[in-house]
C-alpha cells in the first residue's frame, strides 16, 4: 500500500431515531471514504424521546456488519469531533430545497470556526424525500403505520416507547 492519505468522514445527525433516509445516506455514502464515522449528537438543541444511549444503540443495531462504519456519539462541536476522529469531511443529506438554506449556514459556520474541514452533500432518493424523524414519531404516537419510513426493529421501539406512557416521555 502506498502512503496515501486514509479518508475518513463522519456523518453527524441526531438520530431520534434513524430512519432509512438516514440509513440510505450512510449505505451509499460509504463509498466515499476509507471510513465513515456515524456521529451520534449526544445534545442538541433538540428534546429528544430516545436518550443518546438509546440512539446509539438503534444505530448500531441497524448497521451490524456492514464493513467500513463506526457508530459513535459526541457531545462537542462537530467540527472539533471530526478532527479528533482524524476525519476532514462531514457527510451531509439533503432531502428537499428546504433543507438547502439551514445546510448552507451550517457548512459555511462549520467552515468558518475551522477552514481544513469539508462539507459534502448527497442527495436523498426520491421516495425518503418527506422523512423527517418529528413526523414519524408524530405518526407512531397516534399509532399510524410508519413501516415505509423506518426498518422493523425502530418501528418496535418507537411502540413500546408509546405504549408505556401515549407521549412517550418516561
Ligand atoms: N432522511 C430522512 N430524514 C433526514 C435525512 C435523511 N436523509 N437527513 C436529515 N433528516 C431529518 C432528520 O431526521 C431530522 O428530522 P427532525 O428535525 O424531524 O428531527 C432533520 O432532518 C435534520 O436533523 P439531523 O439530520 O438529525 O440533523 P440535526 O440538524 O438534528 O443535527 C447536528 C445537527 C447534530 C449535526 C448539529 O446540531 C451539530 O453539529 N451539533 C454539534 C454542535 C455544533 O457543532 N454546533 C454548531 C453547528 S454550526
Amino acid at each position: 500500500m502506498t502512503d496515501k492519505k486514509r479518508r475518513v468522514g463522519v456523518y453527524p445527525g441526531t438520530f431520534d431515531p434513524v430512519t432509512k433516509g438516514h440509513l440510505d445516506i450512510i449505505r451509499r455514502g460509504r463509498g466515499l471514504f476509507d471510513e465513515l464515522i456515524v456521529g451520534v449528537a449526544e445534545s442538541t438543541s433538540k428534546t429528544t424521546l430516545f436518550s443518546v444511549k438509546e440512539r446509539l444503540a438503534m444505530m448500531r443495531a441497524e448497521l451490524k456488519g456492514v464493513k467500513g462504519v463506526r457508530v459513535e456519539s459526541f457531545d462537542t462541536l462537530l467540527v472539533d469531533y471530526v478532527k479528533s476522529v482524524g476525519a476532514t469531511t462531514v457527510l451531509r443529506g439533503l432531502r428537499v430545497i428546504s433543507d438547502f438554506e439551514y445546510e448552507f449556514q451550517m457548512a459555511l459556520t462549520n467552515r468558518r470556526i475551522e477552514p481544513s474541514v469539508e462539507t459534502v452533500f448527497m442527495m436523498t432518493q426520491d421516495n425518503y424525500a418527506p422523512i423527517s424523524s418529528r413526523f414519524i414519531k408524530e405518526i407512531a404516537r397516534f399509532g399510524g403505520d410508519i413501516s415505509h419510513f423506518v426498518t422493523p426493529k425502530v418501528v418496535l421501539r418507537l411502540k413500546s416507547r408509546y405504549s408505556k406512557t401515549g407521549s412517550g416521555k418516561e
